[in-house]
């Protein structure tokens, strides 16, 4: 039998709520191992800590896929996209999370509770975890972003 796809979500203080409305909906599905990296209080806390916890466990295999949440998405994405092998998109809209799965093979999905509602972020989190890569033209694309990881 295949194993479960893997989803890991993090959060700062901004994102825990819809953090874990989405895990309550992932979970429900019944497909994917959820990881839950935190936040879980409104205490503040610093987004960058949060985003490197869930980058270097979806680094880990290829097959995983993330999930973070701050004010705006921003600064996650900032902060996931240092990491080697992280392709990271702030999405708003099922279209955007359709093209970063579809085109960039995006792996790591960036909401901002302050901006988008619940409702459309579990639209987004479905869009982004059940669209596959579409390969072809896009592939030297993400080569061309794989070599530059490695630029001073
Ligand atoms: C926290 O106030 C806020 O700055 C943070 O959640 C995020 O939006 C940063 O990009």
């Amino acid at each position: 039998m295949k194993a479960m796809r893997a989803v890991a979500l993090a959060a700062d203080h901004a994102g825990f709520m819809q953090k874990a409305r989405l895990i309550e909906h992932i979970r429900q599905q019944g497909l994917f191992e959820v990881v839950d990296f935190g936040t879980d209080t409104e205490d503040s806390t610093d987004y960058p800590d949060f985003a490197k916890k869930l980058a270097v466990w979806v680094v880990q295999e290829p097959e995983r896929q993330g999930i973070l949440i701050c004010g705006t998405g921003n600064g996650m994405a900032m902060v996931a996209n240092k990491h080697r092998g992280i392709r990271a998109a702030v999405c708003r809209s099922e279209y955007e999370a359709r093209l970063a799965r579809q085109h960039n093979d995006a792996n790591v999905l960036c909401l901002g509770q302050r901006l988008t509602g619940d409702g459309l972020a579990v639209a987004i989190v479905d869009v982004f975890l059940h669209n596959v890569f579409e390969g072809g033209r896009h592939r030297l694309r993400l080569s061309k972003i794989r070599n530059m990881e490695d630029c001073p």
